[in-house]
């Protein structure tokens, strides 16, 4: 078979990502971050997003093309994200998209930036089997998600009731007086830190919680205590290690993530585990991840750090599985949807 040459864009955050994939191979990874820009204000700030998407995206093409040695002539689709994300920013991505496609008279995928994530799992030598379980850990969403098939069949088996595990991270490091985002930050210094030094709450794992919410998720009570205990510090003006407070806030996170998902895994049978999204590039997730799976039988995949975070070869990598798979294209007539749930993967022409 010849594997469909594929170009990915994405521009759902703070990232304009361009990839270029020939099937499941990577060809090319490239990214520019308009994060600096944000660090002042201690979020992303969606006008300044879209302003550097504009500025970065024809650069970062041209790099993308030349990093993979090829020509615009040669690509066979285009696939962009059109959601989830800020609507300013992913405005850019599909206009560009669009452009392209018309362009040069190559057809495009509209596709959902989540499962763009967990496809970043198939750029890999081995094929993913199905049915298989995926945890995806970004900045806005935590999620447990069954895959019967990353074409057309992803079902969503439990989610954060409120914050995303990288939202706590980025709040907890801004609480401890580190920059944002903080998920990587924290991560370096955890590991300095004594893990046990502070047991912070593993949120809805009680009996109760697990009745109702099985593989569901809570992070707001975890980043409360962590809040809590630090003023409490700070009150009696005594001295504590913030790598400490990092590592226990970090191995909270990690317990409940790796603990819900391995238990969704064997409830579900599921043999095979994908993890994807920025907080999958976390050390200790990956660490413990890997130790769990292992113990109860369960293959796992992960990516590289550079295709954890938001990048343009996860959605050329979807684009590509779309296309082995003969699904329909886009078209031109779709728009970004900043609401777009995870079991919508990708929009089919027609019906948008
Ligand atoms: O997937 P992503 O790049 O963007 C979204 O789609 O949201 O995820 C960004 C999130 C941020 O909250 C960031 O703090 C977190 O991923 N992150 C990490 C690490 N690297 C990035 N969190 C924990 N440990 C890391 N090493
Ligand atoms: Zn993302």
């Amino acid at each position: 078979m010849n594997f469909p040459l594929i170009v990915g864009i994405e521009s759902s955050c703070d990232e304009t990502g361009v990839g270029v994939v020939s099937g499941s191979k990577l060809l090319a990874n490239v990214v520019s971050s308009s994060i600096a820009q944000h660090v002042p204000f201690g979020g992303v700030v969606p006008e300044i997003a879209a302003r550097a998407h504009v500025e970065a995206f024809v650069p970062t093409l041209q790099k993308a093309l030349e990093v993979a040695g090829i020509t615009l002539e040669q690509v066979d689709a285009f696939a962009v994200t059109t959601g989830p994300g800020l609507a300013s920013a992913l405005v850019v991505g599909v206009s560009a998209a669009k452009a392209l496609s018309v362009a040069t008279g190559k057809p495009l995928y509209a596709v959902n930036h989540l499962v763009a994530h967990v496809a970043a799992g198939f750029l890999d030598d081995l094929p993913v089997p199905f049915p298989t379980a995926a945890l995806l850990v970004s900045g806005g969403h935590t999620e447990i998600l069954r895959v019967d098939n990353i074409a057309d069949d992803v079902q969503l088996l439990g989610a954060t009731l409120d914050d995303a595990a990288g939202e706590a991270y980025d709040k907890v490091a801004r609480l401890l007086g580190l920059d944002y985002p903080g998920g990587a930050v924290l991560d370096d210094l955890a590991k300095v830190g004594d893990p046990k030094a502070i047991v912070f709450p593993r949120g809805l794992t009680s009996q109760k919680d697990l009745v109702k919410n099985r593989y569901n998720f809570s992070f707001s009570g975890l980043k409360t205590s962590v809040a809590r205990w630090v003023e409490q510090k700070q009150l009696r003006g005594e001295d504590f290690v913030v790598a400490d407070v990092a590592a226990s806030f970090q191995e909270a996170v990690a317990d409940v993530l790796t603990k819900k998902t391995i238990l969704a895994c064997k409830e579900q049978g599921l043999q095979h585990l994908l993890l994807g999204g920025g907080v999958a590039a976390n050390s200790r997730l990956r660490d413990l991840l890997q130790q769990r799976a292992t113990q109860a039988g369960i293959v796992l995949r992960v990516p590289k750090v550079s295709l954890c975070t938001d990048n343009g070869a996860m959605v050329a990598a979807l684009g590509a599985q779309l296309f082995m798979q003969g699904c329909s294209f886009s078209g031109l007539g779709f728009s970004p949807d900043s609401g777009m749930s995870v079991s919508e993967v990708y929009l089919p022409a027609g019906l948008v």
